[in-house]
C-alpha cells in the first residue's frame, strides 16, 4: 500500500490498547514525564479494555479492588471487596476524566503493523479505521504495545455455529440487547467467566445447560460489602487505604509458594485441593461431584474463586451440568458426542481467549520481523517482559511472561510502566534518539526465565489458557515473586539498556 510520506501525523508516543495497561502508561507519561504528545488507539469504542469488553452478567474482579486499582488514583468508595464490572469501568472512566485522556483516544481503530525507520529513528505504525476499512499511517518515536493478554476471544468455533438461528454470544463480546428471560440457554465452558455468569442469569433464564470439559480448582469466595463507615474511614483516615493495600498484597503474595515445584508447594496445593473438594461436597448436588472435583494438579489452571455462589446454584432445578463434548450446532440445537440433542435459544461461549495478541506484524532493525526474532530466541520472550533487542523504542506493557495469577495485575502493570518510563525518559527529554536492550541481556534473561518456569507448576502441567496450544509453552505467566518484580522494575539500574545519541541504533 502506498502512503504519501508528507502527510504522516507524528506523536512522540503511540500507545496501542486502552485497557488498564494503556491507561496507566498514558497517565504516567503525563504525571512523570510531563509528556502530552501521545495518542492511544484501540479497536474498542472506549477506554476499559477487558472491562469494556466483558459486560456479561456477573462479571467482576476476584482480587480485592483496594489492590486492583491504580496506586496513584485510589478509590475510597468501592461498594464491596470484589466489585462488578460496571464499578470498575466507572472507575476507569473517572481516571480518564481526571487525567484528561479522552482527547488522546481514537477508538474503532485496529493496529495492523509497525516498522522501524532507522533513518528517522521512528516507528511507522499502520492502523485501520474499523468503520471505513481504510488503513492509514502514523509515526512516533516510541511505540507501546498494551494489547492485553485476555483480549482476543477464542473463536475456535464448533462446527455449524453459523447456522444457529438464535444468538451465539462470547462472554468477552457481550451483547446487552439479548434477553435471556425464560430462554433455553446453553453455556459452553466452566472457567472464571462461566462461573460468574451462571449464578447471575440463573433466576432469569428458563433452563441453563452448562457443558463442562475439565474441572477447575473452585475455591470458596466472599461477597463482603463495604459500608459507608469504611468508605469514610478510607477517605478521611490518612494512610488507611494504603495500609489495607499492603496487607492484601502481602496476604496474596503468600500464595506464590504454592506454585513452586517443591515440597512446600506440593503441600500447599494438596491443602487447596482439599478445600476445593470440601467446598464441592458441602455445596453441590451429589450427582455432580465427580464432574466438579479437580482432576489436574491444583493451581496448574488458574484458581476460580466462587464469589457469587456458582457451586450452590447447581442445586437449582433449571441448571444442568453436562460432561459430554459438544460436536456440532445446528439451526436450533447443540449436539453432543454421545448423540444427545439439546435444543437452545441462546448459546453463551465461556470458552476463554486465544493467545494471538502478539501476532501483529512488527518489523525491527534490518527488516527483521518480530516472529523471526522470537523464532531465533526459541520462543515468545521479552527482556523484563517489556522489550526486545533489535526493536528500538518498542515496549510492552503486559508483554511475554508478565502475568501474575495470584495477585493484582495492576500491580504488575504499574511496575512495567515504571520501568518503561525510566528507560524512555532520556528520549523524551531529547538526550537520546533511541534505546534498546542489549542482546546479551536479553539472552541471559531468556535462559533465566526458562529455568525459573521449570521450578513452578506453570511450565506445562496441564492445559490452561496460559499454555500456548501451538507450542505447549507458557509465555504468559511471570514465574517470580512480586518483590522481585518490584526490584527489577523500580530499583535495579539501567545497565542492560543502550541509549544512542544520533549514532545508529541498529546493529548493537
Ligand atoms: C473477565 C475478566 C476478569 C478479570 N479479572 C481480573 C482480576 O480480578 N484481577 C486481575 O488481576 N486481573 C483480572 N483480569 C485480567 C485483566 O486482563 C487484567 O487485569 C487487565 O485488565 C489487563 O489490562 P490490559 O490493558 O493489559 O489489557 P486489556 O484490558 O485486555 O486491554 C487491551 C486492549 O487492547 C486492545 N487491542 C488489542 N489488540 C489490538 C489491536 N491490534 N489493535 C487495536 N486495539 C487492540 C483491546 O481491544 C483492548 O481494549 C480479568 C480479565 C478478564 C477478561
Ligand atoms: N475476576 C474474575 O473472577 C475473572 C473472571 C473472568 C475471567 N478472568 C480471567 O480471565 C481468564 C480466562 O477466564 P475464562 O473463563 O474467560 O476462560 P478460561 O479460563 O480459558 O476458560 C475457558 C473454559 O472454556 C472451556 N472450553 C473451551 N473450549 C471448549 C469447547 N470447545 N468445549 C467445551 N469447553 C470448552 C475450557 O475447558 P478446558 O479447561 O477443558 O480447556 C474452560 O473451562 C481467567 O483465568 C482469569 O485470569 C477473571
Ligand atoms: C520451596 O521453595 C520456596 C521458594 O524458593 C522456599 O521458600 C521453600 O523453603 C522451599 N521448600 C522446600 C521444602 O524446599
Ligand atoms: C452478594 O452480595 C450482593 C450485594 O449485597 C447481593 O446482591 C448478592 O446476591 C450476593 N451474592 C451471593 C452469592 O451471596
Ligand atoms: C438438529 O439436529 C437434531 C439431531 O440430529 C435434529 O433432531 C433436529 O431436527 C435438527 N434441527 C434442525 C432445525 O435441523
Ligand atoms: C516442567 O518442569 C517439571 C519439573 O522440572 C518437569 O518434570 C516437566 O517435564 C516440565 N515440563 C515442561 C513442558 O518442560
Amino acid at each position: 500500500m502506498a502512503f504519501s510520506e508528507s502527510k504522516i501525523a507524528f506523536n512522540e508516543v503511540i500507545i496501542i490498547g486502552a485497557g488498564f495497561s494503556g491507561l496507566a502508561m498514558a497517565c504516567q507519561l503525563k504525571r512523570k514525564l510531563g509528556c502530552d504528545d501521545f495518542s492511544v488507539f484501540d479497536r474498542a469504542s472506549g477506554y476499559g479494555g477487558a472491562w469494556h469488553a466483558n459486560q456479561y452478567p456477573g462479571c467482576g474482579v476476584d482480587i480485592p479492588a483496594a489492590l486492583y486499582s491504580l496506586s496513584f488514583a485510589p478509590k475510597t468508595d468501592f461498594s464491596c471487596f470484589f466489585p462488578k464490572q460496571d464499578e470498575i469501568l466507572h472507575y476507569i472512566n473517572s481516571v480518564v476524566k481526571d487525567h484528561q485522556l479522552m482527547s488522546h483516544f481514537t477508538g474503532h481503530t485496529e493496529w495492523v503493523g509497525a516498522s522501524w525507520q532507522e533513518s528517522s529513528k521512528t516507528w511507522h505504525v499502520t492502523l485501520k479505521d474499523l468503520h471505513t476499512g481504510q488503513e492509514f499511517l502514523r509515526e512516533c518515536r516510541i511505540l507501546v504495545s498494551a494489547v492485553g493478554a485476555l483480549s482476543m476471544p477464542d473463536k475456535s468455533s464448533i462446527p455449524g455455529a453459523e447456522r444457529f438461528t438464535g444468538d451465539v454470544i462470547h462472554t468477552a463480546n457481550w451483547d446487552r440487547t439479548v434477553s435471556l428471560r425464560d430462554k433455553r440457554v446453553v453455556v459452553i465452558g466452566n472457567g472464571a467467566s462461566a462461573t460468574q455468569i451462571i449464578p447471575a442469569i440463573a433466576k432469569e433464564a428458563g433452563e441453563i445447560t452448562q457443558f463442562i470439559r475439565t474441572p477447575q480448582l473452585y475455591l470458596p469466595g466472599q461477597n463482603t460489602t463495604i459500608g459507608s463507615l469504611w468508605q469514610n474511614a478510607y477517605k478521611y483516615v490518612p494512610g488507611l487505604l494504603v495500609l489495607v493495600r499492603i496487607v492484601i498484597f502481602l496476604y496474596l503474595e503468600t500464595a506464590t509458594l504454592q506454585f513452586r515445584r517443591n515440597k512446600t508447594g506440593a503441600n500447599m496445593r494438596d491443602q487447596q485441593f482439599l478445600v476445593s473438594r470440601r467446598y464441592i461436597l458441602d455445596n453441590a448436588p451429589e450427582k455432580y461431584w465427580s464432574l466438579l472435583i479437580p482432576t489436574t494438579e491444583a493451581g496448574c489452571k488458574r484458581r476460580v474463586f466462587d464469589n457469587d455462589g456458582y457451586i450452590h446454584c447447581l442445586n437449582r432445578d433449571n441448571v444442568h451440568l453436562v460432561q459430554d463434548p459438544v460436536v456440532e450446532i445446528n439451526e436450533s440445537a447443540v449436539l453432543t458426542r454421545s448423540g444427545r440433542v439439546y435444543p437452545a435459544d441462546v448459546i453463551i461461549l465461556g470458552t476463554g481467549f486465544s493467545l494471538s495478541h502478539f501476532d501483529t506484524r512488527v518489523i525491527g532493525c534490518q527488516g527483521r520481523t518480530r516472529a523471526e526474532h522470537w523464532k531465533s530466541l526459541g520462543g515468545i520472550k521479552a527482556f523484563n517482559t517489556i522489550a526486545m533487542s533489535g526493536f528500538p523504542n518498542l515496549f510492552y506493557v503486559l508483554g511475554p511472561n508478565s502475568g501474575t495469577g495470584h495477585t493484582s495485575t495492576i500491580y504488575a502493570i504499574e511496575s512495567y510502566v515504571d520501568l518503561i518510563v525510566r528507560v524512555i525518559e532520556p528520549i523524551l527529554r531529547g538526550k537520546a534518539s533511541s534505546v534498546q536492550v542489549k542482546a546479551s541481556s536479553e539472552q541471559l534473561y531468556s535462559k533465566e526465565i526458562e529455568q525459573a518456569l521449570q521450578k513452578t507448576i506453570y511450565n506445562n502441567s496441564c492445559p490452561s489458557w496460559f499454555i500456548d496450544k501451538k507450542t505447549g509453552t507458557n509465555w504468559a505467566i511471570y514465574p517470580w515473586s512480586s518483590f522481585w518484580m518490584w526490584y527489577t522494575t523500580r530499583a535495579a539500574g539501567l545497565d542492560d539498556w543502550v541509549h544512542e545519541v544520533g549514532a545508529p541504533s541498529c546493529g548493537i
